[in-house]
């Protein structure tokens, strides 16, 4: 109770772009108000109604009210059918939101400071995770906590095997206590080989968990043989780099390379946790730091705002929600998720232009950023403040075949994801204009 949970439900529902239904609004709309069915001695029994009926329904979004849990069978469905978060508030501000209400059950401050302190075990044991505003339910219903390693990942719940960066091992004390397959920092690791190796060490049963730590490129390879191995077992990710916290080790996308191009072989498999721990960073060399660097810009931009002032911990949780949320909305990126790609058009052009070795992907979004700007007439300062791009030394017309390739030209145009008031949005570009944001950013 004076939690805020009627504002943040409403809040995550549309950013999640679910349905909300609050269960007090509801009952009081069909029932009358709840006063008087409290005094009438029926609320809860109305109560239990409106919340079983809300629970069956589609997945959505729904605020329960303070003591729903006190019902059984209101608990059993939780248990069963939903995603339970319990949005956390101290007492002191929950009775300052209260008092003078014509809550039932907060009319005395000496028995609400009783109802709390009675309703906290309670909580505890039917919340999955806990929230303080919408991100942090977001992330929750994402699976992803942001905070240190936890103790229970520590001596993970049955067998666990650890794929784990090589480079990470030396640096960090594993998150888990069990077996360690190594694999190389890098694109190394997202091999068929490394996949085979790994497959063929494991010696897991189909109730064991897979725990990745290392950057994207590690989470990626994990996922991708968590997804395949005896079809398909649980996996947690714990990412090390500003890469894979804020991107790669969300949304359920694993992948490795072929020779023939990245990432050409891959399942989406959600990890069952994502465990972001920002004091891992303090360890990453400022190369790695400024390839993560451009996809919290792109985050801020696609966001409308300044993520990237933020200090680490905050920043990384912005980025992550916002991730989050979208891949909630559209977990096999068949739409809403292709705003993500803002920049990444131009950034693949001029990786594929210089053959993939001499344009970090991180230089490369700042540039494909840069272009995405100017062809949504929007200011770039933002993009060169902070990753201050410098135009690459890359074949043209190598970059513009890439392009080309990539994205298919209908009557002459090019499908691009731009950026406008209310975010990122795909639309068609002429090619010319395409063409010449291109050129601005190859030097000659
Ligand atoms: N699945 C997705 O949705 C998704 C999204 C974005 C990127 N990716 C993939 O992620 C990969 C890039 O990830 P990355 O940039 O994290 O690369 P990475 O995993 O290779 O890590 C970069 C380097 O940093 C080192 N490192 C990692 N953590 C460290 C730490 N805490 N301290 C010191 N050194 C550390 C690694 O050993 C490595 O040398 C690409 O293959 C890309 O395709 C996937």
């Amino acid at each position: 109770m004076g939690a805020g949970k009627s504002t943040l439900g409403e809040e995550v529902a549309e950013r999640l772009h679910r349905a909300f239904l609050d269960v007090d609004a509801r009952i009081e709309q069909r029932e009358g108000s709840i006063p008087e069915l409290f005094e009438q001695g029926v609320f809860r029994e109305v109560e239990e109604r409106v919340a079983l009926e809300a629970l069956a329904m589609p997945p959505s979004v729904i605020a329960l009210g303070g003591g729903a849990v006190e019902t059984p069978p209101i608990r059993e469905a939780l248990r069963a059918r939903a995603t339970t978060i319990l949005v956390e508030v101290d007492v002191e501000t929950a009775w300052q939101r209260v008092s003078g209400s014509d809550r039932p059950l907060a009319q005395d401050e000496q028995e609400f400071r009783e109802l709390y302190a009675r309703r906290q075990p309670l909580y505890g044991e039917v919340a999955d995770a806990r929230a303080r505003d919408a991100d942090g339910v977001v992330l929750a219903a994402g699976g992803v906590t942001v905070s240190s390693v936890p103790a229970d990942l520590v001596v993970a719940h049955g067998p666990a095997e650890l794929i784990a960066d090589e480079r990470v091992l030396e640096l960090h004390p594993a998150p888990v206590a069990a077996t360690v397959l190594a694999v190389p920092g890098g694109e190394e690791a997202k091999t068929v080989a490394t996949a085979q190796r790994l497959w063929r060490h494991l010696r897991l049963d189909r109730s064991g968990t897979l725990v990745a730590f290392g950057g994207g490129c590690t989470t990626d390879v994990a996922g991708f043989v968590a997804a395949t191995y005896l079809r398909g077992i649980d996996w947690v990710a714990v990412p090390t780099t500003l890469v894979g916290q804020v991107d790669a080790a969300i949304g359920g996308k694993t992948a490795i390379n072929l020779p023939e191009g990245k990432n050409l072989i891959g399942a989406f498999h959600w990890p069952v946790r994502t465990v972001i721990d920002t004091a891992l960073l303090e360890t990453l060399p400022e190369e790695q730091r400024r390839e993560g660097l451009a996809e919290v810009v792109k985050t801020g931009l696609l966001a409308g705002e300044p993520l990237w002032e933020l200090p680490d911990d905050e920043l990384v949780r912005r980025c992550a929600a916002f991730k989050t949320a979208l891949c909630l909305r559209d977990p096999y990126d068949r739409g809403p998720r292709q705003v993500l790609n803002l920049g990444h058009t131009f950034a693949h052009a001029l990786e594929g232009g210089a053959g993939y070795e001499a344009v970090t992907h991180g230089r490369a979004v700042a540039l494909g950023l840069l272009a995405a700007l100017r062809l949504s007439s929007r200011p770039t300062d933002a993009v060169e403040e902070v990753l201050a791009p410098e135009p690459v030394r890359v074949e043209r017309e190598r970059a513009w075949e890439a392009l080309k390739r990539d994205k298919k030209s209908t009557g002459g145009e090019l499908t691009l994801v731009l950026l406008g008031d209310e975010g990122g949005f795909a639309t068609n570009v002429p090619e010319a204009d395409v063409r010449r944001a291109l050129d601005e950013l190859i030097a000659d």
